[in-house]
């Protein structure tokens, strides 16, 4: 079969690899019909998750038709159409049983290496690298998908495809984003990064209610979608995101503080990005928490700080003092996704919001290489990528 693997930084390639084959009696093969390109598929691509290594497929927001079904999987037929959620799920130990999907003790098959730098393990992913189990990802034409019987989402009759893929990853993310803030109708929340995962904290921030959604970007077309969803923006590089929060708050700061950037955040003007910048480049730091910086210098007193966006390793110059006599409450991780499906599914089809919006580009899965270097550099209007295997 077809599928894009991971060869160093910055080369992706679509290669011809063996099919997959059942490994367990739990398992399904899924052959893909659409699968998409991630937020998170980047800071693979631009070489910042250790563990990675050559050949290794990629993808990790993908669906399909369930093609062939091991013997003790009694939940999927052969025929069925499925989307499959990023986080594999084992449905029956204590973290499942809690709800903290991405957080399941049993699925992560490489989870003495996780235990070594966390300190426990999480949940087993696709297509992300050996800390999480090192699984084959779904941007191929055929994935094996372990734990198949409790990792997938059924999709009903007369959904497409564009419309429900998003179930399994940055629909639930932006929306556990916004759950997460526990939102007011007084509330004014800011959104830093209006990236797809941004995009869908926006709709979701909405849709429960708050007084007053800010995005901020600089990538104009990411502005304007945004805009059309009901948000404020706010452009970093033309103006001070501090001030305008502020004159957009009485001064007050906003109560709710999303961050929909994560680790590679753009250096901007100020002096803390610069020297991220500097320090990740000579190895002293893993990530750029200029977001999480200014997150906790603008929230208001009391507020939460919800973040959908990945970190990886070691964070540098975090004022924590100011979080801790600020009062502030941090919410964060990847994503519980079958926690928020069923709910988010009724969404779709009774026409709350359709996610197929955020697509900027369809491409067969051939043009995959040359699809993640536009997304990551934002080329050609590029929002969200979907190929077809
Ligand atoms: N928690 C989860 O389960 C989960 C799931 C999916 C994605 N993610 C993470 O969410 C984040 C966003 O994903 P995405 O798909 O939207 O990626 P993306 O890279 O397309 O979007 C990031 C956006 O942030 C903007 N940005 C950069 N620096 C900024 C700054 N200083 N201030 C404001 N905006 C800034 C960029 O211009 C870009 O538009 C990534 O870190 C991704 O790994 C997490
Ligand atoms: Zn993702
Ligand atoms: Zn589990």
């Amino acid at each position: 079969m077809r599928a894009l693997r991971w060869h160093g930084k910055h080369d992706v390639r679509c290669d011809t690899v063996p099919d997959p084959a059942i490994e367990d009696s739990r398992d399904a093969i899924v052959r893909v019909t659409t699968c998409a390109i991630c937020g998170s598929d980047l800071h693979l691509y631009d070489g910042f998750m250790p563990t990675m290594e050559h050949g290794d497929i990629l993808g990790h927001e993908f669906m399909g038709e369930v093609v062939e079904v091991g013997r003790d999987n009694h939940a999927l037929k052969v025929g069925e159409r499925v989307v499959v959620p990023f986080t594999i799920i084992c449905g029956e130990c204590d973290q499942c049983r809690r709800g903290n999907f991405s957080l399941c003790e049993r699925t992560n098959r490489n989870r003495a290496k996780a235990e070594k730098v966390f300190g426990h393990t999480t949940a087993g992913l696709f297509g992300y690298s050996h800390i999480t189990g090192g699984y084959p990802g779904g941007q191929a034409e055929y994935v094996r998908v372990p734990f198949a019987d409790r990792t997938h989402v059924k999709v009903p009759e007369g959904l497409t495809d564009e419309q429900a893929l998003f179930l399994g990853d940055i629909f639930p993310t932006g929306w556990q984003a916004a759950v997460q803030c526990e939102i007011e109708p007084s509330d004014t929340v800011a959104i830093w990064g209006a990236g797809p995962v941004g995009q869908m904290a926006v709709r979701s921030a909405v849709i429960l209610g708050a007084k007053q959604v800010i995005v901020i970007d600089r990538v104009p077309e990411r502005l304007a979608m945004a805009s059309a969803g009901g948000a404020i923006t706010i452009n970093f590089d033309e103006e001070s995101v501090i001030e305008r929060l502020k004159d957009l708050t009485n001064a007050k700061g906003p109560e709710k503080c999303i961050d929909a950037v994560g680790l590679e955040a753009h250096v901007g003007r100020s002096f803390d990005s610069v020297y991220d910048r500097v320090k990740q480049a000579v190895m002293l730091e893993t990530d750029r928490p200029h977001v999480l910086r200014e997150m906790i210098y603008v929230c208001r007193p009391a507020g939460t700080l919800s973040i959908p966006g990945v970190y990886g390793g070691l964070l540098d110059k975090i004022p924590f003092g100011a979080a801790m006599n600020k009062g502030l409450t941090f919410r964060m991780g990847q994503t519980h996704v079958n926690r928020w499906t069923d709910d988010l599914l009724r969404r779709i089809q009774e026409g709350q919001i359709d996610p197929s919006f955020v697509i900027t580009h369809t491409v067969p899965l051939e043009e995959g290489p040359a699809m993640y270097k536009a997304f990551r550099n934002k080329e050609d209007g590029c929002i969200k990528v979907v190929l077809k295997p």
